[in-house]
């Protein structure tokens, strides 16, 4: 009985499904490769799924010349996707309301086309002029395309009609560039228009965050410094720079990884729970967190900051080069591929509990993972028996790959002696809820549509985010590493990133425990 409750479909059970508003999805960047792995492929599942209104159109904008009928082609999921009758007559559907429309962002007439073009779609399609502008393209051109927009009146909302801009980051490469963004974005658009995507919040897991913490009562009386020892979060990643050295050259793991997706788990880990799950509230105590991160000086980032870079090595059993090697990668490039930090919250809830982050490119494993450790016991009624020390209850967090929650504990042996071993409870998302197709973009286009917000960075949270690394980014330029390359490819990363926590008597969970 308890098997056939717990075994519900995971996603709005006994909640009557909304389906997101009737719009228009105008993608710019449509010949770009988010657009066609990631983009049309959520909006499939959602169709499939149930999710989409029926007055629904997408409309791919990008420079190249091309017919609907051959974006339509070149958007068209594999065989294998399409295997079931059910898929196939969902793609049937979508597909007939996919366009293409050719434009150069940079010329006024592009928006003044688009204008008339959505304009008769709406009529073509009953859609009632809502519009979700999908900026997936090079972050230049996020100010001049919203510009653009605005002064062809595409983001004016009127009675009975909304607009929306999504963009996804880089929000900005240092605080000042990302203080401007939002400057240029809110003088065409009021926030509230504005949905930041980052995708770890796509992620269940990140999502079960606040469920597990605030839909339990057993965590959150032990989610403190009484009971906390530290907490490690870990974005370890086996790929290198693949085919992004252009980009991911400039930016750099810190800039890459840590203002953005390393802060969204830090703030959900951390912050004090919500007066409710409305999005500014929400958002409200994440920034607050975030906020309350200690500002690190710059002997903090020479103490309790690591950079790294990756020479040749081997992943998986494979030889793979070094970064400095890697395709439209300087071959004298300082830029940093591994970072790990130390850093303190000063808030009661974490005074003194290190919060260890690290994130790395072409590490032995891919593991997204937070580790929460718990304080130890008090030893003294061991002291007479065989048991030379306890195990600390450990709690990880699994985002990816095998999204999952596990415990740590220690238990008796079987036998006549007392002896401890570590065991785990384990629970993995795919056991109790099964998979379903997923990009990890559903629930965030689900969500634009609906205009639901929480998933969403405010500017605030962007902010907070770059506030935290900008000493990090100060330090390191004005003092150019001197060791690059410093760690193996197929490593955890430099000596230095475990010293970090050996310093203070601890170690890495390197995803295997
Ligand atoms: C992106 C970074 O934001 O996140 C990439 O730009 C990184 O460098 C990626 O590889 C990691 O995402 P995921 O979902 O694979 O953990």
């Amino acid at each position: 009985m308890e098997g056939a409750l717990v075994n519900a479909p995971p996603v709005k059970t006994g909640v009557e499904v909304r389906v997101g508003d009737p719009c228009l999805v105008i993608i710019f960047g449509a010949s770009g490769d988010l657009t066609q792995r990631k983009l049309v492929p959520a909006l499939f599942n959602l169709q499939n799924q149930g999710f989409l209104a029926r007055d629904v159109g997408v409309v791919g904008v990008a420079r190249s010349e091309m017919s609907h009928a051959n974006f339509r082609e070149k958007m068209k999921p594999d065989e294998s996707v399409l295997a079931t009758e059910e898929a196939r007559r969902a793609w049937g559907v979508l597909s007939e309301r996919i366009f293409y429309q050719a434009g150069d962002v940079s010329q006024a007439e592009t928006f003044q086309q688009l204008r008339d073009f959505l304009a008769k779609l709406d009529t073509q399609l009953k859609t009632p002029g809502n519009y979700m502008f999908y900026l997936s393209v090079a972050p230049e051109f996020f100010a001049p395309i919203v510009k653009g927009l605005g002064g062809a009146g595409l983001l004016e909302e009127a009675a009975g009609h909304w607009r929306r801009v999504v963009i996804e980051k880089p929000f900005g490469h240092d605080l000042p560039s990302a203080i401007q963004l939002n400057r240029d974005l809110r003088s065409v658009v009021s926030e509230r228009q504005i949905f930041r995507i980052d995708h770890y919040l796509g992620k269940e897991t990140v999502q079960n965050l606040l469920v597990f913490r605030f839909g339990n009562s057993i965590f959150e009386p032990i989610w403190n410094h009484h009971y906390i020892d530290h907490v490690q979060v870990t974005a370890a990643e086996e790929l290198g720079v693949e085919a992004r050295g252009g980009y991911y050259d400039n930016a750099g793991a810190l800039r890459d990884m840590v203002p953005n997706h390393i802060a969204q788990l830090v703030s959900l880990v951390g912050m004090e729970p919500p007066i409710s799950f409305h999005a500014d509230a929400v958002r409200d105590e994440q920034v607050k967190l975030l906020k309350s991160i200690q500002p690190l000086s710059p002997e903090d980032v020479l103490h309790a900051a690591v950079r790294g870079q990756y020479g040749s090595g081997q992943v998986k059993g494979q030889k793979v080069p070094g970064y400095r090697e890697e395709e439209k990668v300087s071959p004298e490039s300082n830029t940093d591929t591994f970072v790990a930090l130390r850093l303190y919250i000063d808030n009661w809830r974490w005074a003194h509990v290190p919060f260890y982050v690290r994130t790395g490119k072409r590490m032995p494993k891919r593991v997204t993972e937070i580790v929460i450790q718990f304080k130890a016991a008090p030893f003294m009624l061991f002291t007479r028996t065989p048991v030379s020390h306890l195990t600390t209850n450990r709690l990880f967090v699994r985002i990816q790959p095998d999204e999952g929650i596990s415990l740590r504990f220690g238990a008796k042996v079987p036998g006549p002696i007392l002896e401890m071993g570590a065991v785990k409870m384990d629970f993995r998302y795919v056991d109790w809820f099964g998979a379903k197709p997923s990009t990890g973009y559903e629930t965030l286009l689900y969500d634009a549509m609906v205009g639901e917000a929480t998933l969403f960075q405010r500017a605030d949270m962007v902010e907070a985010g770059w506030r935290m690394v900008q000493p990090l980014i100060d330090v390191w330029k004005a003092l150019p590493p001197r060791d690059f390359p410093n760690y193996a490819a197929g490593s955890w990363g430099p000596a230095e990133a475990d010293a970090l926590l050996e310093r203070d008597g601890r170690h890495w969970e390197n995803g295997d425990a």
